[in-house]
């Protein structure tokens, strides 16, 4: 009864009918569980809604093609650079050292007990595609989905948002271990796993450019990089002369919940909105889609004649989907709510406590709030702005290049957090500047700031303990 007392005295005085409704729900079922799941559902029920939201969500996250094999293995034909010519595909194949090369991540949970026990062993030959195809069966490559035939040969595959989105602790070997939902995948090279399939023809016609060029572009942007809007502005070049500054990073899909606009240029939209655009447009899924600000062909040439803004669900046939050829079932609205959920849902990891100096954080937290004016930008936990939270190029001192190629001109105002998540290539959207101290400098300039050496070390500490 005394636990019960204590409990009584706060609620007693939180007052009204909501607190007897409480306590009764307490003395019904007797646990404080029970009261626990008041807040979420009805007593003494675990939050049904929440828990299948988040399944359905991570399904789709990890696993969902959307039926973009249609265009991975249909059109471009990756799964036969996958096997190789050994095993009835061509080329050398992908053997899993390849893979790991690639930055592709490989889920330890996947791998039965036995097989982990042989690798550890050294008995599996990692060099051997048929390795890799074996991996694919299980399910067990992040964000890499293979569709096989009766005989055990690949007949397609597809990619899931997983690929870019997640990566692995690491626990098992370097690149296999537990998944890191919502990380990004610093290591995958998708410019070089693309540029591996057999047939490019579709991308090089959509673009304009014979195979060197499209290769060139491809294997320029490097790990952890990927230029979302080629296929909306044909901008293969960036600033600096070269691909590599016209893609941008990976970012994380956590840490998105109470952020207004998302992705580095920020005009785009919400979570969901680029969701949608992502599965239609990059992936190349079935789906319905519609942005009637893709039909403008002096921003998105190549967008408003695919007619990107009114896709239709359709199955094969070139890389674009084409409103004429539409026939086929609609695979992505309705795995958007859930997905928006989970991506919501995810948590935001902590840096490891070991990995910044607390005393020096504290004081960094000052001059971040302070004469740095960080926080007039990046607000309190969220990192961004509460409101519009995006700004003019000039605003942050850099060039225009990427913000011109959203909407509205803009850089989104980058949410701080767990930067130790996403710090291996670089700051910025296109990782110009290599350190935190290098970011820091670069706003004691624009700003004219004034720092001291030392402001400026407590600085980065803070930052590395967001
Ligand atoms: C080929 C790699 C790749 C795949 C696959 C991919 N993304 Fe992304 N994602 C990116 C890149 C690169 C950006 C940044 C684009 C930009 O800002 O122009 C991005 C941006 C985002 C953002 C905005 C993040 C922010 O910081 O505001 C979200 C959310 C997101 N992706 C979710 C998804 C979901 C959900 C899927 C699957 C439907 C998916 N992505 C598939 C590479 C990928
Ligand atoms: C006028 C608004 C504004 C102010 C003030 C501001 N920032 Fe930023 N910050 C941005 C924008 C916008 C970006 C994204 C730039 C891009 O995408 O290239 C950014 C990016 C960053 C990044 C890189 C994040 C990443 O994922 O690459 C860091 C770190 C950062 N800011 C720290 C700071 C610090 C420290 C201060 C104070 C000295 C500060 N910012 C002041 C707008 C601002």
């Amino acid at each position: 009864m005394s636990v019960l007392r204590k409990l009584a005295v706060p609620l007693t005085v939180a007052g009204g009918v909501g607190v007897l409704l409480l306590l009764g729900g307490v003395l019904f079922n007797g646990t404080v569980s029970a009261m626990i799941n008041q807040s979420h559902g009805r007593v003494g029920q675990p939050d049904l809604r929440t828990m299948r939201l988040v399944n359905e969500g991570r399904n789709v996250f990890r696993g969902d093609t959307f039926g973009d094999q249609a265009v991975w293995g249909g059109v471009l034909g990756l799964h036969k650079a996958i096997e190789g010519a050994k095993l009835g595909g061509v080329g050398p194949g992908v053997s899993p050292k390849t893979a790991l090369a690639l930055g592709l991540k490989v889920d330890s949970a996947r791998i039965p007990a036995k097989v982990a026990a042989a690798i550890k062993a050294g008995k599996v030959n990692l060099d051997d595609p048929k390795v890799t195809l074996a991996l694919l069966k299980l399910n067990a490559v992040v964000g890499v989905k293979g569709f096989f035939n009766r005989g055990g040969t690949l007949s397609s595959v597809g990619i899931t948002c997983a690929l870019c989105h997640s990566t692995v602790d690491d626990s098992f070997a370097p690149g296999i271990g537990r998944r890191l939902d919502g990380w990004p995948n610093q290591d995958l090279n998708v410019g070089a796993i693309v540029a591996a399939a057999p047939n490019l023809t579709p991308l090089e016609q959509s673009l304009g450019v014979d195979e060197a060029t499209l290769k060139k572009v491809l294997l320029g942007w490097g790990p952890g990089f990927f230029n979302a809007e080629l296929d909306l502005d044909g901008k293969a070049i960036g600033p600096d002369g070269t691909p590599h500054s016209a893609a941008t990073r990976i970012p994380s899909a956590f840490g998105k919940d109470g952020q207004n606009l998302h992705t580095w240029e920020g005009g785009w939209g919400s979570v969901t909105y680029w969701n949608a655009f992502v599965a239609n447009l990059e992936m190349h899924g079935m789906g319905n889609f519609l942005d009637a600000r893709l039909d403008d062909k002096t921003k998105f040439p190549l967008a408003a004649a695919a007619g990107f803004g009114h896709t239709l669900p359709y199955v094969g046939e070139g890389v674009l989907p084409v409103p004429a050829k539409a026939q086929g079932p609609d695979l992505i609205t309705e795995a958007l709510r859930p997905l928006d959920f989970y991506e919501h849902w995810l948590p935001v990891p902590r840096p490891p406590a070991n990995s910044f100096n607390h005393a020096a954080a504290a004081r960094g937290k000052i001059v971040f709030d302070g004469v740095g004016r960080c926080s007039s930008c990046h607000m309190g936990s969220l990192g961004t702005a509460a409101g519009y939270n995006a700004v003019k190029p000039s605003q942050i001192c850099i060039d225009s290049f990427q913000a011109d190629r959203g909407p509205d001109g803009t850089y989104t105002i980058a949410p701080l957090q767990a930067l130790f998540t996403r710090s291996k290539r670089g700051f910025y959207h296109d990782g110009r500047f290599k350190t935190l101290l290098a970011v820091v400098n670069h706003y004691n300039g624009c700003f004219n700031l004034g720092l001291s050496a030392r402001q400026k070390s407590d600085l980065v500490q803070y930052l590395k303990s967001r």
